[in-house]
């Protein structure tokens, strides 16, 4: 894992900017949520919201658990699929309720940007469930136009590690790329890569440091900080700059950009990764934890599903993602364990001959504990910080030990 020695300002905030507080009917008591009237940004059309459904029931999701992968690492029949479930989804008939339209106007419909908004589901702890539902049904969606429901997933836009806009999604850039939009700011339509504040691992450092959900992922009244930032940062640097703002950098048009799917992908793998590290010794019993009270888990919201049947969900049933919405981020033995020890080791770069390197170059510390985890049966992550990585350039590392030293 590399850290970025750059964080980022908390300088912007998804369209919340000059917006004022508007009351409005909630779900769970008392909460606010912010106007875009400010920014004439009304989509064209606000379709009534679905509301009621078939409740998801728990267990009744039983294809595989299927890795979600970086952009950056799907294989080219996976970027073909991606883009045929795409290209299909955009070729909907109008009367479809699956259309790349109206599901951008679902996000339009829970953030305050039609009239008729039920609630908004920004600015507070709905944020989270409320995204991860959604992108479950947009995958089914575009799994089931894929002819493979079972097996696809979305993926996502790892910008802590890939600066650049996904090459895929930018390139062809015309619209015989169904992962292109044309409403882009220019500084990234073509491959540009992302400001250097935006969504960095120093600040994902920062928020994981944040151990309670209130901080990092908000309450019934308002939104954690990785909402602001990276989420809204992000956002508001790949929609053109104000007073238009399309398609990202607005509530009410960001989901017509397929990109938005792989940011919020990438948001949900981070809050993923963050329950991830719960359980730690010497940590508060709630740290890393969801909310659990009531009037969080029975946060309840209607969907359409790929067969256009309306659906309904709750929090409570989206907090287990593997076992409930059959996928992860990484496989069980990459999981990051509670207990984070952090010690020297140095990159040894790069000698003559046929393997340069670079090299990693332990302490007799790092060497002694990796024998004893391993002996124990423990498993070991480790943690590469501060590496300088070429702008454009990703890479892997093989660890192996060598016996007998
Ligand atoms: Cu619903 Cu990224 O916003």
């Amino acid at each position: 894992m590399k850290r970025d020695s750059t964080s980022g300002p908390n300088r912007r905030r998804f369209l919340k900017g000059a917006a004022s507080l508007a009351g409005g009917a909630v779900l769970g008591g008392s909460s606010a949520f912010t106007t875009l009237a400010a920014f004439a940004q009304d989509p064209p059309n606000c379709p009534t919201p679905p509301s009621g459904g078939t409740p998801f029931a728990l267990g009744s999701d039983t294809r595989p658990i299927v890795l979600r992968k970086s952009i950056a690492f799907l294989s080219a029949a996976e970027l073909t699929q991606l883009r045929s479930a795409y290209a299909a989804l955009r070729a909907l008939p109008a009367s479809d309720k699956r259309t790349w339209i109206i599901q951008a106007d679902m996000h339009a419909l829970f953030c305050a940007s039609c009239n008729n908004s039920p609630t908004d589901i920004h600015g507070s702890w709905s944020f989270f469930p409320w995204h991860r539902a959604y992108l479950y049904y947009y995958e089914r969606i575009l799994g089931s136009l894929a002819g493979d429901l079972a097996h696809f997933r979305l993926p996502y836009w790892d910008w802590e590690n890939i600066r650049p806009l996904p090459p895929s999604y930018a390139t062809p850039g015309d619209a015989s790329n169904s992962l292109w939009d044309g409403n882009r700011r220019s500084a990234l339509a073509g491959g540009g890569s992302l400001p250097v504040s935006d969504g960095t691992s120093a600040r994902i450092s920062t928020l994981y440091g944040l151990t309670d959900f209130d901080s990092f992922g908000g309450n019934s009244f308002s939104n954690g900080a990785l909402e602001a930032d990276p989420h809204g940062t992000i956002h508001v640097d790949v929609g053109q700059p104000p007073p238009l703002r399309h398609d990202m950098g607005s509530l009410g048009y960001a989901a017509r950009d397929p990109l938005f799917f792989a940011h919020h992908c990438n948001i949900d793998k981070l809050w993923s990764g963050w329950n991830d590290l719960a359980g730690g010794g010497g940590l508060p019993p709630n740290a890393y934890r969801n909310p659990t009270n009531a009037g969080f888990l029975n946060l309840r919201w209607s969907f359409y599903d790929e067969n256009q049947q309306v659906v309904s969900i709750s929090a409570a049933d989206v907090l287990d993602h593997q076992n409930n919405l059959r996928y992860i981020y990484k496989g069980p033995i990459f999981r990051i364990p509670p207990l984070l020890l952090i010690l020297e080791c140095e990159l040894i770069c790069c000698g003559p001959g046929p393997d340069p390197g670079p090299f990693l170059k332990v302490s007799e510390q790092v060497r002694e504990t990796v024998i004893k985890e391993l002996r124990a049966n423990s498993p070991v992550v480790l943690v590469l910080q501060g590496m300088a990585i070429p702008p454009g350039l990703s890479g892997n590392f093989d660890v192996f030990a060598l016996r007998g030293e």
